[in-house]
């Protein structure tokens, strides 16, 4: 897609039967989990977004195996550990690639220089620096722990860390340098997706999991060798998430999204939906490969405002861009608390989504930690539309607001909509099947 704006408008109903890309957290932890094993590691469904494409480019740059045999389908041949990249890796806008590769990499005496696209020059890599500092590894970098950043790493110590923040690249460049290091413990406050620790299993490593009272507990034992094994991605709810609410908010629309990961630390937004009183069904629940899929159909609905409670927010931290969509076509007020994260991600998306929603005529309060949705149907009009939405290169500001357009009054345009492809490459061509009005401006 190359188009400079995308344009989306009113039209007719969706209507269809849709497949969600891979799940971009679990392709990453493939290629990753494929390149630390010995032996061979064949994917199917991998997402084949920017992303994951640099994270392929990546593991292929200290050492393995990696080659694309089809839509989806790669074979990583590891080589049972990282050897030194002869050049900068750049992730380009993945703070999961970047995280957790630097996890992977601390394990191993070798220096590796990791760069990215202005917006993960701009992100907070102290959070992953500082247990990987722990273990022994060092750096250089720029001011505030940002990129470009040079790491050296190689006999770490163990540890046992507290995540500060709700954070699974944290957990997961933890448990990764632990694995070729002494083991490492990792305690988590709030339970984040485990999509590292059921994985690392799938390779045949040994890790422990248990609840206490001060949080969940990881306990990754040295001595670790990992096995490569056959994955299958399963759909990512987080994009899924567009087309299930475009059909909540379109009136006449019944979407279906088949093999949707239902992975109970990713579906805060279909609970949060089911609360505001949307049309969901999900049939055809079924295991694939250690993870549990379902498709997911929704359909047009009268949608009202809910506290999200703030304790639900890692398990649907991508997906509040989204559920703000979906609230301002609400009736009464939808509280979203507890979100302070989503101030560091591709962009501040609370300022993003107060701005665009704002601009296309809803209600909306930002609070340091907070967005409050004030529903249009209460005020008894429809959300305006009419805006062109400024994105800062964030694939789901721009995907959100284009979903919106397809329900207001007036086209909504945002810019720089290339940047989709990071997460959801087929994402237009994907919403048109359906029957939406999304054009070049
Ligand atoms: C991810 C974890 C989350 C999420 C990101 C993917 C992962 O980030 O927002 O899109 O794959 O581990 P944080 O770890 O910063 O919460």
């Amino acid at each position: 897609m190359s188009a400079a704006q995308l344009t989306a408008r009113r039209g007719g109903p969706l209507r269809g039967v849709v497949r969600a890309p891979g799940d971009k957290s679990i392709s990453h932890r493939a290629l990753i989990l494929g390149a630390l094993a010995s032996g061979v590691t064949e994917i199917e469904g991998l997402l084949e977004g920017d992303d994951v494409r640099r994270t392929a480019a990546a593991m292929a740059a200290f050492g393995a195996g990696v080659e694309r045999l089809g839509e989806g389908r790669w074979r990583v041949e590891g080589r049972g550990g990282f050897s030194e990249p002869a050049d900068v890796i750049d992730c380009g806008n993945a703070g999961t690639g970047v995280r957790l590769i630097m996890g992977a990499a601390a394990g191993f005496p070798i220096a590796a220089t990791f760069t990215g696209d202005g917006s993960l020059r701009g992100r907070p890599m102290n959070r992953v620096l500082k247990p990987l500092g722990q273990m022994g590894a060092t750096w250089i970098c720029r001011d505030g722990g940002r990129l470009p950043l040079t790491l050296r790493g190689g006999n770490l110590k163990p540890i046992a860390y507290t995540l500060p923040e709700p954070s699974a690249q944290v957990k997961s460049a933890v448990l990764l340098a632990g694995l070729n290091g002494q083991g490492c413990e990792v305690i988590e406050p709030e339970a984040t997706r485990d999509h590292t620790e059921r994985m690392l299993r799938g390779f045949g490593a040994e890790i422990e999991v248990r609840d206490a009272e001060d949080g969940r507990h990881i306990v990754l034992p040295a001595g670790q060798a990992l096995k490569g094994t056959r994955i299958h991605v399963p759909g990512d709810p987080s994009s899924a998430a567009f087309p299930l609410v475009a059909a909540l908010i379109v009136p006449g629309s019944e979407v279906t999204v088949q093999g949707m990961l239902l992975n109970p630390s990713r579906i805060g937004l279909l609970d949060t939906l089911g609360e505001m009183g949307a049309d969901l069904s999900v049939t055809n629940v079924r295991d694939e490969g250690g993870e549990t899929v379902a498709d997911v159909t929704a359909r047009h609905s009268a949608l009202e405002g809910v506290d999200v409670p703030p304790e639900r927010a890692p398990s649907m931290i991508d997906e509040y861009p989204i559920l703000a969509v979906a609230a301002a076509f609400a009736s009464g007020r939808t509280a979203m608390r507890g979100i302070g994260e989503m101030r560091v991600k591709e962009s501040d998306r609370i300022a993003l989504m107060a701005a665009g929603l704002a601009a296309c005529g809803a209600g909306v309060e930002e609070e340091p930690d907070a967005l409050t949705v004030v529903g249009a149907v209460r005020a008894n009009h429809g959300v305006g539309g009419g805006a062109l939405v400024t994105t800062h290169g964030d694939h789901r500001i721009a995907m959100s607001h284009l979903v919106l357009g397809l329900a207001a009054e007036a086209p909504v345009r945002v810019d720089e909509p290339g940047m989709i492809a990071t997460s959801f490459p087929g994402f237009v061509d994907l919403m048109r099947g359906l029957g939406a009005d999304i054009g070049e401006a």
